[in-house]
């Protein structure tokens, strides 16, 4: 089974407009506002897509967030069944301060195929690289570089690392200034980080560290439709976490997961820019129109590329 093609201009759509009601608030400096627009938005558009969609990946559960819970039932409950992983404001900050990289992102798969997971953190590895083997979540950072500099025939210096600017990523920081490995230190928004290996363009080899679960689950979703590598591995530091993980069917609570473990069948992947970051550009409203630009996969008809609207604001697809 694979999802219809039809569905992908649809949730291109919802990205879009999510992206839409949360560029009013870039630079308010009100990162829940901005959250909240474009939740409410997207919520609003899923809603009216024929399909019986459940939450996976959301806003929280039942009791601290009202829309997009985990287990929320979405769409108009006619049609295919689907999990879905959202984040409709990645990069609260960004958006928050006007600053580059703020995305809303969505990912759809068959019913069950969606790694259903907690918010907690994820360690988290990806590259371009077909073979498994070359890099892992267990090895060294040592071992990474030198098996990706081997695999992709470029000295280590000659390697960028894309990584979270973190204090608890200092110790990796400082061995990879050691291998003169040239790094990528990111403020936030490691989505669109674990996705600069999917292209030359970006220039990074090798994304790692550790960055939010929900946000593995996503990036990871698009990394398959770009025959990418990925591994991540759920932290959980409370008790509070490990019983929620428990409670949503983890048994072993130090797994290392595959990408096929997280995300398998057929997917679509969108991520729409609210401000214009390294993948997409941000919205842009003129008159009664809007341009938005959404990075856009499917994984069983192959298409991987930046989708540009320009629409009418009031415009509406039922
Ligand atoms: P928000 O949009 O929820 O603020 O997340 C931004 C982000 O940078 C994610 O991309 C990343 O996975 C996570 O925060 C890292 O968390 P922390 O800021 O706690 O290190």
């Amino acid at each position: 089974m694979s999802i219809d093609k039809k569905f992908v201009d649809k949730f291109i759509n919802v990205s879009s407009r999510a992206a839409l009601a949360s560029s009013y608030l870039v630079g308010k400096n009100n990162k829940i506002a901005a959250d909240k627009a474009a939740v409410d938005s997207m919520r609003n558009e899923l809603n009216k897509i024929h399909f019986e969609g459940k939450v996976v990946i959301g806003e929280g559960e039942l009791d601290e967030a009202p829309m997009l819970y985990i287990g929320e039932k979405i769409g108009t409950n006619k049609g295919p069944q689907f999990d879905i992983a959202v984040d409709p404001l990645e990069g609260t900050n960004f958006a928050a301060k006007n600053l580059p990289g703020a995305l809303s992102v969505i990912s759809i798969a068959e019913k069950n195929n969606l790694f259903n997971a907690p918010e907690t953190y994820m360690e988290k590895i990806s590259a371009n690289v077909k073979d498994k083997g070359v890099i892992d979540l267990d090895f060294s950072v040592k071992k990474n570089i030198f098996n990706l500099s081997e695999y992709l025939n470029k000295k280590p210096e000659d390697l960028t690392v894309c990584l979270l600017d973190r204090p608890r990523h200092k110790k990796i920081i400082k061995i990879l200034k050691e291998l003169k490995v040239n790094t990528k230190l990111i403020t936030d928004g490691d989505v669109s980080g674990a996705l600069l290996v999917t292209n030359k363009k970006y220039n990074v080899d090798l994304f790692l560290g550790i960055g939010g679960g929900p946000e593995g689950v996503l990036a990871a979703s698009a990394l398959d439709a770009y025959d990418c590598y990925f591994q991540g591995r759920f932290l959980f530091e409370t008790e509070n976490d490990k019983l929620r993980a428990i409670k949503m069917g983890i048994s072993d609570l130090n797994k290392k997961y595959q990408l096929e473990e997280i995300v398998s069948g057929d997917s679509i992947f969108c991520a729409t820019g609210i401000t214009s970051g390294d993948l997409v550009k941000g919205i842009k409203i003129k008159d009664k129109k809007f341009t938005s630009e959404t990075l856009v996969t499917h994984k069983s008809t192959g298409l991987k590329k930046v989708i540009k609207l320009n629409q009418f604001i009031n415009d509406r697809l039922d």
